[in-house]
C-alpha cells in the first residue's frame, strides 16, 4: 500500500471492484482502514474514505485472503536501491514467495500483475521462477503472469490513473494479456488509451526508459540553462517554450530548475545505469545525466553568493522543500543538498513548505527553521531560493519580499516569476536567465 499500490486500489475500487489490499505495516493498514491516506496526495482522502465507507477496499488481515479471494493479484511492492545504485528485490522475492504459497492452495485460475518497477529480466527470472517454486504449479496453464508499468506521478496520481497516455502490457502468455487488457478496457469505456502489448522484459524496459528520457530532458534543459546563465540576454525558460513547439520536441519536462528529485527519476536512472554495466554496456549519456543533476541544486547556492557575497552568517530563506509541489516527499529532494550546502557555508536556513515541514524536519531536525508561513520564512532574510513552484510561491509580490526580508534578494530556482517586474524592485537572479544585454 504504497504510492502505486494505494493510488490503484482505492482507483479500482472507485470503479466498482472489490479491491482486497495487503500491507504488513500494520500502524499504516489501521490509518488506511479509518480513511486517512497514509502520505499528502490531491483529491486522495476523500475518494479513500468513500470506497472505505461501501466496502469496495478492504485490507486483508493476511496476504493469503487477499490472493485466494481475488481474480487478479498486482505486485505494487517497493524497489529500492542498493548502495551501488543497482535494484534491490527483496520485496519482490518475498511477495512472489508469499503469493506463491497462496497459489498453491488456489483452485481457480487467476493472475499475477507486476506493477513495481523493474529491471529486466525481473518478472521472468524472479517472480515467475519463485511463484513456480513456491506454488508447485506451472505459471501459463495453472497462472497467469503480466508486468504492467505504472506511469502515475506524485501530485496527480489519481488523475493520472484515471487518464492515462497508454497502458503497457507484457506478458508470459496471451491468455493472461487479454485479461488484464480486458480489466482495463472496462474500466475506460468511454475513453480508451493506447494498448500496447509486449513482452515481459521490454515491458520492464519501457517504464525504464520513459523515466530515463524525462530526467534526460530535464537534465538537457538544465545544461542550456547553465550556458544561458553565462551569454548576456539569454534565457533558457524562452529557449524551451520555442523548442517545445516542434511537435518532435513537446513542451513538457523542459522547465530548468534545480534539477530532478523524488523516488522515482533518481532511483530509476541509477537502476539503468546498474543494469547496462552489468550487460557490460557503458550508458554514457545517463551518466552525463546524473551528473548534471547532482551539481543543479547547487548552482542556486552560486547565485545567492552572487547576489549577497560571502554566505556566512547570511539569513537564507528556503521556500518549498519536497521533491516539487503538492506532495510532503522529501525523497531525494533537491532542497537537501541545497540546505546542507548552503549550512557548509555558515550560512543560517529558515524554510518553508506548506505540506512537507513533518517530513522534512525528521530530515534537517534542529538544524534550520521552520516558519509557519512563507511570510514568517521571509522575515529578516538576505536572500530567498525557491526550490519548488508551489501556487501560494507564485502569488508573492515583489512588495511582500520588500516587506519581510532584511536584504530584498531573490533565487528564483524554478522560475516562477518575470524577471522584468521583480528585477526592477529587487536583487533577483534565476537558473537559465543570462545577465541583462547591453
Ligand atoms: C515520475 C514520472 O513522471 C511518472 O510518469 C512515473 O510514473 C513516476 O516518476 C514513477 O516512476 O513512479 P514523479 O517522480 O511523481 O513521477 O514526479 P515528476 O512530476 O515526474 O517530477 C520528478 C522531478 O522532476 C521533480 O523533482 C520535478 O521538480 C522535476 N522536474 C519535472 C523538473 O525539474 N523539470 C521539469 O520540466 C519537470
Amino acid at each position: 500500500m504504497g504510492y502505486v499500490g494505494l493510488c490503484t486500489a482505492v482507483a479500482l475500487a472507485n470503479k466498482g471492484y472489490t479491491v482486497l489490499a495487503s500491507e504488513n505495516n500494520t500502524g499504516k493498514a489501521a490509518q488506511i482502514r479509518q480513511g486517512i491516506p497514509p502520505f499528502h496526495e490531491p483529491g486522495l482522502e476523500p475518494l479513500l474514505n468513500k470506497v472505505i465507507k461501501n466496502n469496495r477496499l478492504e485490507i486483508a488481515n493476511q496476504t493469503e485472503d487477499a490472493i485466494l479471494e481475488t481474480d487478479i493479484t498486482f505486485i505494487t511492492v517497493g524497489t529500492p536501491s542498493n548502495p551501488d545504485g543497482s535494484i534491490n528485490l527483496q520485496h519482490i522475492d518475498s511477495a512472489s514467495s508469499d503469493i506463491g504459497k497462496a497459489l498453491a492452495k488456489k483452485h481457480t485460475y487467476s493472475i499475477v500483475v507486476v506493477k513495481s518497477t523493474v529491471v529486466p529480466g525481473t518478472t521472468q527470472n524472479n517472480v515467475k521462477k519463485t511463484m513456480e517454486e513456491c506454488s508447485k504449479k506451472n505459471c501459463g496453464p495453472d497462472f497467469g503472469l503480466c508486468m504492467n508499468p505504472e506511469f502515475l506521478r506524485q501530485g496527480s496520481a489519481l488523475n493520472d490513473t484515471l487518464n492515462p497516455d497508454r497502458i503497457v502490457i507484457g506478458s508470459h502468455d496471451t491468455k493472461s494479456g487479454d485479461l488484464l487488457e480486458n480489466l482495463y478496457r472496462a474500466i475506460y469505456s468511454k475513453k480508451q488509451p493506447t494498448y500496447v502489448r509486449t513482452t515481459l522484459s521490454t515491458a520492464e524496459l519501457i517504464k525504464y526508459a520513459s523515466n530515463s528520457f524525462l530526467a534526460t530532458k530535464i537534465s538537457f534543459i538544465n545544461m542550456i540553462a547553465n550556458m544561458c546563465e553565462r551569454i548576456p540576454g539569454a534565457d533558457s525558460k524562452t529557449v524551451a517554450q520555442a523548442m517545445g513547439l516542434d511537435k518532435r520536441i513537446g513542451p513538457l519536462f523542459l522547465d530548468s530548475g534545480l534539477g530532478y528529485g523524488g523516488s522515482c527519476f533518481p532511483k530509476d536512472t541509477k537502476a539503468l545505469i546498474a543494469c547496462s554495466k552489468k550487460l557490460e554496456y557503458n550508458p554514457q549519456l545517463l551518466d552525463s545525466v546524473e551528473e548534471i543533476n547532482k551539481a543543479q541544486p547547487l548552482r542556486a547556492i552560486e547565485l545567492c553568493r552572487e547576489l549577497i557575497g560571502n554566505l556566512k552568517g547570511k539569513r537564507i530563506a528556503i521556500l518549498g522543500l519536497a521533491f516539487k509541489p503538492n506532495t510532503d516527499d522529501m525523497r531525494e529532494a533537491r532542497a537537501i543538498p541545497l540546505i546542507n550546502g548552503l549550512a557548509d557555508e555558515g550560512a543560517e536556513v529558515s524554510s518553508y513548505d506548506p505540506v512537507a515541514m513533518p517530513a522534512a524536519k525528521k530530515i534537517f531536525d534542529y538544524r534550520i527553521e521552520y516558519a509557519a508561513s512563507a511570510m514568517e520564512c521571509l522575515r529578516n532574510a538576505d536572500c530567498c531560493v525557491i526550490v519548488t513552484e508551489w501556487d501560494e510561491f507564485k502569488q508573492l509580490k515583489p512588495e511582500h519580499f520588500i516587506s519581510e526580508m532584511r536584504n530584498p534578494a531573490i533565487v528564483d530556482g524554478r522560475r516562477i516569476y518575470d524577471p522584468i517586474e521583480y528585477g526592477k524592485k529587487i536583487k533577483f537572479r534565476a537558473i537559465g536567465l543570462g545577465p541583462r544585454e547591453k
